[in-house]
């Protein structure tokens, strides 16, 4: 009798020792599933979740054109440009509007036709010599600096280089109805 039971102990061990190493290679194997998930996941999710966290950015640099339009500077020169922006997976092409003119100093510069105050296309009057924009009758000086009327600021300049005789500009989005010029994209 006492033999039977030292024989059915030995089974019920077993049984345990069995069941254990079952149990420890299932918890492993779930362990090594969800690792495997996860890094697999990851990549996905964040392709996915990219244009969330994505800035908006610019391409590159745009031609205003070949340097021998813009010797003379008496009086501001309308250009359109191409602009391209990245925009998560989106790329998106459009025309702007920019002056080239003389600053104070006599250097060039690249003038932004957006209104600083809310967004207005400004034009030149070749007559008043001087910008107006016709939204609220915001008036600025041939070199952008402002002369009247709502806008908080002169108008935006952009960044600008000469590269193989052209003049190139990078075309940046300011924020609107501020005294300081702070780029948004
Ligand atoms: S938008 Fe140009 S003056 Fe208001």
């Amino acid at each position: 009798m006492e033999a039977q039971e030292k024989i059915q102990g030995n089974v019920n061990n077993e049984d345990v020792i069995i069941i254990n190493r079952r149990s420890f290679f299932g918890v492993l194997l779930g362990i090594g599933s969800a690792g495997m998930g996860v890094l697999l996941g990851v990549p996905v999710l964040r392709y996915v979740l990219y244009p969330l966290y994505a800035k908006s950015k610019q391409d590159s640099w745009s031609l205003v054109g070949p340097m021998e339009e813009f010797s003379n500077l008496d009086t501001p020169i309308p250009k359109s440009i191409t602009v391209t922006q990245i925009d998560g997976w989106r790329k998106v092409v459009s025309p702007q509007s920019v002056y080239v003119t003389k600053g104070p100093d006599g250097n060039m510069r690249v003038l932004s036709s957006i209104c600083p105050h809310l967004g207005c296309s400004v034009g030149w009057h070749k007559g008043a010599d001087e910008f107006t924009c016709p939204c609220h009758g915001g008036r600025f000086a041939p070199d952008g600096k402002h002369v009247f009327g709502p806008p908080p600021r002169g108008m935006d300049n952009l960044p600008h280089k000469i590269q193989d005789g052209n003049l190139m500009v990078r075309f940046e989005y300011f924020r609107e109805n501020v005294p300081n010029q702070e780029v948004v994209g």
